[in-house]
C-alpha cells in the first residue's frame, strides 16, 4: 500500500508560496523527462474528479492528460450535469466524491464555494480558477519565466497590463513569493482586491520583491523584462462588457507598448485571447510571444501539482523514488472518510 500524504488543498497561490521554487523545478524536470522519453507513471490507480462550472480548454485538457500520463484517471463533471445543478449542496457533493476519488479540481464562479468544497472534502481540492484566483495558471507562468530567464527571478521586472482579476491576484502572490518585481498597470476601478494586494506585500517583505500599481501601461512596460495580459471581460463579468471595454481601451499589448520594454522582453497571455482587444495578432503570433509555451507548461505544472499533493515527499525527489505501485482506493481509504480540515 503506498504511503499517502496528509490532505492538502491548493486554493490560493499562497498555499504553495513557500515551496514555489521546488514546485517550478519539479515541473521543469517532468517536462525534461517527458521530452527524453523518461516519464514515469507515479500515480497509478489514482482518480481525479474535475468539476467545472465554467468552460475550459487548457485547464481541463492539461489536468486530464496529466493524470492520465501519471497512470491515473480523470472524471470530467460539468456542474450542470451533477445533482449540484439541482440543488444538492456543495458539502454533500464533496463528501460523496471523496469516497470515490483521490483529489478534486474545481472551477467555480465563487471562491466561497471553493472553500466550502475544500472544507467538506476529505481529499485534496485544487482551484482550477474561481473569481478570486487562478493558482495553477501562475505555477505554469512562473515556470515559463524561469525557463526563459535561466532559473532566476531576482532583478527581473514583469509588467501586468489590464484587469486586477483572478489571474492578476495569483500573479501578485506568485511574483512576491519568488522575488520577482511586478508593476501592474490597472485602471482605477479594476484594481486588485486590497486583501490580495496586502497578502502579496507581506510575501514580498520576505523576498524583497517590489510590487507596484500604476495607472499608465507605458510606465509599467518601460524597461520591463516581460509583459503579461489577460482578457478584459472574465467569465462571470459579461454583464460589464461594455464598461470594461471602454475602461481598458489603451491597455492593449501591441507592438508600440512592447517597443518600450527591454529588447529581449517577451509577452505572456494565459489564453483564451480576445485578439484585437487586450493583445494584437501581431504580438500574440509574433516571435516574442511566450503564450504557447505557457499553455504547454500547464501540462507539466499540473503534473508537479498532482505529485506534490498526492505523493509523499520521499517519492517526489529526483531521480524519482521507487515506483509507488498500483493504488487500491478502497483499501487505501479503509472505507471511511478521512478527517476534513
Ligand atoms: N488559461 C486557462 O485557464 O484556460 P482555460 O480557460 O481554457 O482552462
Ligand atoms: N480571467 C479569465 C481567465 C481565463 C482563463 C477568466 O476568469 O475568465
Amino acid at each position: 500500500m503506498p504511503e499517502r500524504s496528509p490532505k492538502r488543498d491548493l486554493l490560493s497561490l499562497a498555499d504553495v508560496a513557500d515551496e514555489l521554487p521546488a514546485l517550478l523545478e519539479h515541473a521543469t524536470r517532468l517536462k525534461a523527462e517527458r521530452a527524453g522519453g523518461r516519464a514515469r507513471a507515479t500515480l497509478p490507480g489514482r482518480n481525479l474528479a474535475m468539476i467545472f462550472e465554467k468552460p475550459s480548454t487548457r485547464t481541463r485538457a492539461s489536468f486530464e492528460v496529466a493524470i492520465g500520463d501519471l497512470g491515473g484517471h480523470a472524471l470530467y463533471l460539468s456542474a450542470n450535469d451533477l445533482q449540484l445543478g439541482r440543488g444538492e449542496t456543495i458539502s454533500d457533493t464533496a463528501r460523496v466524491l471523496s469516497r470515490y476519488v483521490d483529489a478534486i479540481t474545481y472551477r467555480a464562479f465563487r471562491h466561497e464555494n471553493m472553500v466550502e468544497l475544500a472544507r467538506s472534502a476529505s481529499v485534496p481540492v485544487i482551484n482550477a480558477l474561481d473569481d478570486l484566483e487562478h493558482p495553477c495558471q501562475i505555477v505554469a507562468d512562473l515556470m515559463t519565466l524561469r525557463e526563459r530567464w535561466d532559473g532566476g527571478f531576482r532583478g527581473r521586472r514583469l509588467a501586468w497590463i489590464g484587469d486586477g482579476n483572478n489571474v492578476c491576484h495569483s500573479l501578485l502572490l506568485g511574483a512576491a513569493a519568488v522575488g520577482l518585481d511586478l508593476a501592474a498597470a490597472i485602471p482605477e476601478d479594476y484594481r486588485p482586491r486590497p486583501e490580495l494586494l496586502s497578502a502579496a506585500r507581506t510575501l514580498s517583505d520576505r523576498t524583497g520583491a517590489t510590487i507596484s500599481l500604476v495607472a499608465d501601461p507605458r510606465e509599467a512596460a518601460r524597461g520591463a523584462d516581460a509583459l503579461y495580459t489577460d482578457v478584459w471581460v472574465s467569465m462571470g463579468d459579461e454583464s460589464e462588457k461594455e464598461a470594461r471595454e471602454r475602461a481598458f481601451r489603451g491597455y492593449q499589448i501591441n507592438a508600440e507598448l512592447l517597443g518600450l520594454a527591454r529588447p529581449e522582453a517577451f509577452v505572456l497571455h494565459d489564453l483564451p485571447a480576445h485578439r484585437g482587444q487586450e493583445i494584437t495578432d501581431e504580438v500574440l503570433d509574433g516571435p516574442r510571444s511566450a503564450a504557447w509555451d505557457q499553455a504547454e507548461n500547464r501540462l507539466h505544472a499540473q503534473k508537479a501539482i498532482l505529485e506534490t499533493l498526492l505523493l509523499p515527499r520521499s517519492a517526489q525527489v529526483s531521480p524519482r523514488g521507487s515506483d509507488p505501485g498500483p493504488a487500491t482506493p478502497s483499501r487505501r481509504r479503509g472505507g471511511t472518510e478521512r478527517a476534513a480540515r
